[in-house]
Order: structure tokens, then sequence, then C-alpha cells
């Protein structure tokens, strides 16, 4: 738990930059708040004390922590400015001006110490996240499924909030409230060491019985928040749902449901609600309680002459005031166990490496001279099913090879080894018979595009988008790419051209428009292997069109798989593969496989009636 901790720490770097000033602003803070109590002293001494007994000082005198050693430092300020003839009115003035200054240093240091922990937490958390992002963009493809994703998400989001006030508050108990505490007892002590002693053994009895209090309250606003996220959850889907409720007439089914969640909650809440308010009146009556057997204590040194009635005073003031460092004290090092297990979360994203990986000796991808060539492969994403079984497949350089057959068969997956977005289970995936593992990854995909059915389009303009293909493009060349892809006309008629801002994943735009902004991208690449999944499956017939057309000349020149949901894709292919279940079903060209009147012959017979 320590080394969790200890590394969370580790990301404000350098820690002795924040570290070294906080110890020193939050020490200097604690020594100023301290003697502003202690003001109380010679003030209630010089209004109502009489034969208060003042001596002209005019050298410093040497300090020692007592209440001589005090006053004499108060008479050494008052000749200062003063001068020798002593007059209450001007002392208590003086009085004033010192409690005053105090007040202000103290204040101005815990300023420094809070804004210095500030700056930790805002720097660390900042590293914290960019690490985060760094570790999760470099990992595997298959790393990332659905339940991961929101996985993910929390993490970056939620646990980095936990952890920073996990790092925040800690801190402050590690180092502002010891000194506080430290600093009202050393007043305490001056004043009455005997009181003190007695006052020590309450303190621990409130604390405890004030941690518990606070500490039982947390369990109940935890089952609140998911009780409540319940809730939100049957709304949702009653929302979204809603003719699918009126059409079995299940209005009566779901209210129930969401009454009793909502009974459930508002007793969870009640209870809690109990606790928290019972929690200030609790604490304040055993504060008082504490206070008031002091008094009793107290009250009878004075009067037997063993304490003066103003230090008595003093001390109650820095008695009641030691209760709270004290309390947070207690509070964080309940708080840290969750900051730390957050941490913890955290790490498994930033311990994470990518389960594909280059070799130590990888070579540079420059391109194929003869062919791809997919030998006996096996497949599996869960280590069990198989989706892909024993297939092999060749494609020579220049060749558009077409992948058909119906949905879920292995068509996407087969693609996806290609890129080495995973890794086969067995077999092997060559290029010019050298296996793809012997690559870097980065110098595999410079040379290949992939265009899938669902573009993946960023909140940027137009251009950002397209540029992604190749950052160091010049506009002239994103236009010209985008004039390929039938995407120029479109793009000229958007209201700032190719600054256009497309909206979160590309939501201002249609089907076909985002398609052919795709397209454009992959031209720019200009690859030398391009991977066309379904790319036209989700438009209407009119932008097919328009991007069937872009497509035929992105394939131009290029070695090819492509994916096809219409046939009128995959007519001109060199070879096409049926893939069913995984395996090849048969495979030739589009005039072979309709005269064998197999699979094929009958995808195209459904086709053409639809
Ligand atoms: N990321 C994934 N994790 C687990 N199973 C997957 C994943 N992607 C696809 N599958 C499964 O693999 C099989 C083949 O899917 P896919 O390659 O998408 O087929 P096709 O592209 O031919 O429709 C399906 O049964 C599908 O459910
Ligand atoms: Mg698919």
């Amino acid at each position: 738990m320590f080394k969790t901790y200890l590394r969370l720490l580790g990301f404000a770097r350098p820690l002795g930059r924040y570290i070294v000033p906080y110890f020193i602003f939050a020490a200097l803070h604690a020594v100023f708040n301290t003697f502003n109590y202690a003001m109380i002293i010679p003030i209630l001494n010089a209004m109502f004390e009489s034969d208060f007994v003042f001596t002209p000082i005019y050298t410093f005198p040497e300090i020692s922590l007592n209440a001589e050693g005090f006053n004499l430092v108060l008479c050494y300020i008052y000749t200062w400015v003063f001068g020798e003839e002593f007059d209450h009115v001007r002392f208590l003035m003086m009085l004033g001006g010192v409690t005053v200054a105090m007040n202000f240093l103290s204040n101005t240091f815990r300023y420094a110490a809070a804004m210095t922990v500030e700056k930790l937490r805002i720097n660390s958390l900042q590293r914290m996240r960019d690490e985060m992002f760094k570790r999760v963009v470099d990992m595997n493809v298959g790393y990332f499924s659905e339940q991961r994703k929101g996985d993910i998400m929390s993490k970056i989001t939620q646990d980095v909030m936990v952890v920073q006030y996990c790092i925040t508050n800690t801190l402050q108990v590690a180092f502002r409230d010891p000194f506080l505490i430290i600093g009202y007892l050393t007043l305490m002590i001056g004043i009455s060491w005997q009181l003190s002693l007695f006052a020590v053994i309450f303190l621990p009895i409130v604390g405890v019985v004030i941690g518990s209090i606070v500490k039982r309250l947390r369990h109940p606003a935890k089952r609140g928040q998911e009780r409540m996220g319940d809730m939100v959850s049957v709304l949702d889907e009653t929302l979204s749902g809603m003719k699918i409720v009126k059409g079995y007439n299940a209005s009566g089914f779901i209210t129930e449901k969401f009454k009793s969640l909502n009974s459930h909650f508002s007793r969870l809440m009640l209870s809690m609600a109990r606790r928290q308010q019972l929690a200030s009146p609790m604490s304040e009556f055993l504060g008082i309680t504490a206070v008031a057997v002091i008094l009793v204590f107290g009250g009878s040194l004075v009067v037997d002459g063993a304490l003066q009635g103003a230090g008595f005073i003093a001390f109650i003031a820095a008695f009641s005031q030691i209760t709270r460092p004290l309390r947070s004290f207690i509070d964080q090092f309940a708080n840290i166990n969750q900051g730390v297990a957050a941490g913890e979360r955290i790490f498994t994203i930033i311990d994470a490496r990518s389960e594909v990986k280059d070799k130590a000796d990888a070579r540079e991808f420059e391109g194929i001279k003869h062919n791809i060539e997919l030998k006996n492969v096996h497949f599996s994403y869960d280590g069990s099913r198989e989706v892909i079984n024993d297939i092999s497949i060749e494609i020579r350089k220049g060749e558009t090879v077409a992948l058909v057959g119906a949905s879920g068969g292995g068509k996407s997956t087969l693609s996806e080894l290609i890129p080495r977005f995973y890794d086969v289970t067995a077999g092997e995936v060559l290029f010019d018979g050298v296996d793809v593992k012997e690559y870097k990854q980065e110098s595999l995909r410079r040379k290949m595009s992939i265009v899938a059915q669902e573009t993946v389009l960023f909140n940027d303009t137009i251009e950002g988008n397209i540029l992604m293909g190749r950052p160091d493009a010049t506009h002239e060349e994103v236009v010209a790419a985008s004039k390929i892809a039938n995407a120029h006309s479109f793009i000229m008629e958007s209201p700032e051209g190719y600054d256009t801002n497309i909206g979160d994943r590309g939501t201002k735009l249609s089907g076909g428009q985002r398609q052919r902004i795709s397209i454009a991208r992959a031209v720019l690449k200009n690859p030398e292997i391009l991977i066309l999944d379904e790319a036209t499956s989700a438009l209407d017939t009119e932008s097919e069109k328009l991007v069937q057309d872009a497509l035929t000349k992105l394939l131009k020149g290029r070695t090819s798989i492509v994916i096809a949901h219409r046939l009128s894709t995959i007519y001109n292919a060199d070879r096409i593969y049926v893939i069913d279940q995984g395996r090849i079903a048969e495979q030739g060209t589009h005039h072979e496989l309709l005269a064998k009147g197999g699979i094929y012959a009958h995808l195209i017979e459904m086709q053409s009636f639809s």
C-alpha cells in the first residue's frame, strides 16, 4: 500500500520542489497560528489585571517558550514603538497590531502551503493522465473489448479524481496538521502542563468517537450511489425502450420496479441523513463536555492560584482548536485506502504492455515484391472458439482479392490479421515469404490503409481528419485526394470548406460523406496495400455510386483485400473467396463461382432479388 502511494506521489516530479517548500510553509503557518492564540493572554492581562508590570527593554530578549519569555518580547516591542512610558490603551493597540500581523503571516503561509499542494496535485494528475493515455494507445487491438472500454474510461476520469484528493489530503495530514497539533500542544503545555496532561487524556476519546461517526457515514453513501445508478439505468431503459414498454403493456411492471428501487433508496438516504445530522451535534456535544470537564479541573487550578485566568482562557481556545486537525487526521487516514485502491487501478493501465510486440531485431517493412500469403491460419479471440479455422489465401502483388460470405463468418477478423492487429493462434501470415512478426508494426501499417464500414472520424476539421492519413501532406495534396474520393465538391459546399469542424464522430455528415472523407484519407496515405471492409454497406444507392467510383479509383494499382457486402463491388476481383464459419467454402472468379452453382451463386441470386 505504501509503495503504491509513493509511486503515485512520484508523478509529481521533482518531488522535492513541492515537498520542501510545503514543509516550510506548513511549519511557519503553524508557528504564527499558535502565536495568534497566545496573544489572548497579554490582551486579557492588559485589560483586566491592573498590576501588569511593564519594564522597558531595549535589546531583543533571549527567546524562551513560556509566559515570561513571551511577555519580555512584548515589552521589547512596546519600548521600541512607544518608548518607556507605559499606557494601557497604547499597549492594547500594540497587541491588536501584533495579532493582526501574526494572523496575516499565518494565513499567508497557509495560502502558500495550499498552493504548493495544488500545484503538485494538478501537475502530477496531468502526467498521470498523459501516461495512461499513451499506454492505452500503445496497447494491442485485442485489449479493447467492449467491457474494457468503460473500464478504461472510468479509470482515466474517476479513479484519477479519487487519487488526487487522496494525495492532497494525505499531504495535509502528514505535514500541516501535525505542525498545528504540535503548535497548540506547545502553547497548552506552556500555560499549564497539569491541565495539558488532563486534556490529552480526553483528546483520543473525543477523536475516536467523532472518527467512528464519520466512518459509518461512508458505507451508506456508497450504497446510495449504487442505488441511484440502478434507478438511472431503469429510467434510461424505459425512455429508450418506450415503444416496447407500451407495446407490451409493461408500464405497470416497470413502474413497480422503479418504485421499489426508489423506496429502497429513500430508506437508505434517511438512515444516512440521520447519521449525518447526528455527526455535528454529537461532536459539538462531546467537545463541550470535554471543555466543561476541563473548565472544572482548570477552574480549580485558577482558584488555587496555580494558574492565571488569562492563561486558562487561552488554554481553552487552543484546546478547542486542536480537535479540528485531530479530526481531519483521523478522517484522512480512512480515505487513504480509497485513494490507494484507485491508484492500484490506475497502475493496471500504466503497467499494461501490448501483447503484440515488435521483436528486438524487427526489420523495416519496405513493401511487397511478390505476394501476401496466409498459410493454414487459425485464430481465436477467447482461446477456445476458433473464428478462423485453417484458412490459406494468396494475394499477389497488384491483385484484388475479395472475401464474401454470411456475416459472422470471420472475414473482418481475417483481414485484421494482415496489419497484425492480432497474432494468429496457428499458421503464418507471410509477406514475400517473411513472417509478419519479423517486421516493425509501425512500418507495416505505414504501407497499409484500412477503410471499414464504420468510418471513424475525429472531432476535428475535415482537413484534419484527412491529414491523419499523412500528417505532412500539403493542402493541395489534401484537395487532390478529396477530388479522387469524390469528396471535394461537398466539402466546398460546407460552411467553412476544409476547415469545417465535423462534430463529435462526424455526426454532422451523412454516411456517404463520412465514407468519402475516410477514402480521401486512404488516398492521401497512398498505401501499397489496401483493406476495404464492407466500405459501402451502410450507404444508400445514390451515395454508393459516388463512393463506389471513389473506391475503384483507390483500388487501382494496389494490392487489395476487399470484403464486400454488395456483390457489385467484387465482380472485378481477381479471385473471390467465400468464407463460411471460419473456413474457405469456395474460391474462384465471379464467373467460375457462378457456374459452380454453390453458396456464391446463391448469394448472387438473393441479391438480385433484393
Ligand atoms: N473483438 C472480438 N472479440 C471476440 N469475438 C469477436 C470479436 N470480433 C468478432 N468476433 C467474433 O468472431 C466471429 C467472426 O466475426 P467477424 O470477423 O466480424 O465476421 P464477419 O466480418 O465475417 O462478419 C463472430 O462470431 C464474432 O462474434
Ligand atoms: Mg465484418
